[in-house]
């Protein structure tokens, strides 16, 4: 399957993300990380790029930013094994630090390059509404003109044609900022403020929200 053309299933596409060399991220990753869940659920969560742990065990969100994602969910009434959880970027981009590996921001050029794997699932799944976890999801599915902190909790035209009913995108944060807040106060509050626009997002696709 040659980049840039559409996938014919989520197992196809899975496959070809598996072998692109469409930005130079796959060079330092162990795999690539594609997205799960359903393969036509109404949700899709779209975060950054896998974490260390993805990067190791091949899934999204199965780190620490996931059990903080699941503890959102489970207060949104959302369970997790209802949605389709994917990435933005589907290899983990780092530097080394010793033994340690940490985190970089992809940048908007290698989130562009691996626009066309999250095309294909938007395409496959045809989700009725998107939940973009941060910054880079957000301007991966909206552009660069959106502010997560200015537009969270607000409902989003996917402008983008892709041969399937557009989802309506919903913009919040990433389950790591409350990861990284200062206290536990804060971090309490993170969570259920991520876990509020995740009970949108649920209304929304249920038909129960305007
Ligand atoms: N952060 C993300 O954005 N995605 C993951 O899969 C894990 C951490």
């Amino acid at each position: 399957m040659p980049a840039g053309a559409p996938s014919a299933s989520l197992a196809q596409a899975a496959a070809a993300c598996a072998t692109c060399r469409a930005c130079p991220l796959y060079a330092a990753a162990t795999q690539a990380v594609f997205g799960e869940g359903p393969p036509r659920a109404a949700v899709m969560l779209v975060g950054e790029q896998p974490g260390d742990e993805e990067d190791r065990r091949g899934h999204p969100f199965v780190g620490p930013a996931g059990a903080l994602l699941d503890e959102a969910l489970a207060l949104a009434g959302l369970p997790r094994a209802s949605v389709y959880v994917t990435n933005a970027v589907k290899h983990f981009k780092f530097v080394e630090r010793g033994k340690r590996r940490l985190h970089e921001k992809p940048s908007a050029r290698e989130a562009a390059a691996c626009r066309q794997w999250l095309d294909d699932e938007l395409r496959l799944v045809r989700p009725r509404v998107v939940a973009a976890l941060g910054a880079t999801a957000a301007g991966s599915l909206l552009g660069p003109s959106v502010r997560v902190l200015r537009d969270r909790g607000q409902v989003f035209p996917l402008a983008r044609e892709l041969g399937a009913p557009a989802p309506d995108v919903v913009v919040t944060i990433h389950p790591s900022a409350a990861l990284r807040a200062p206290t536990p106060e804060r971090r309490r509050e993170l969570r259920e403020l991520l876990a509020r626009d995740l009970a949108l997002v649920g209304a929304r696709a249920a038909g129960r929200a305007p």
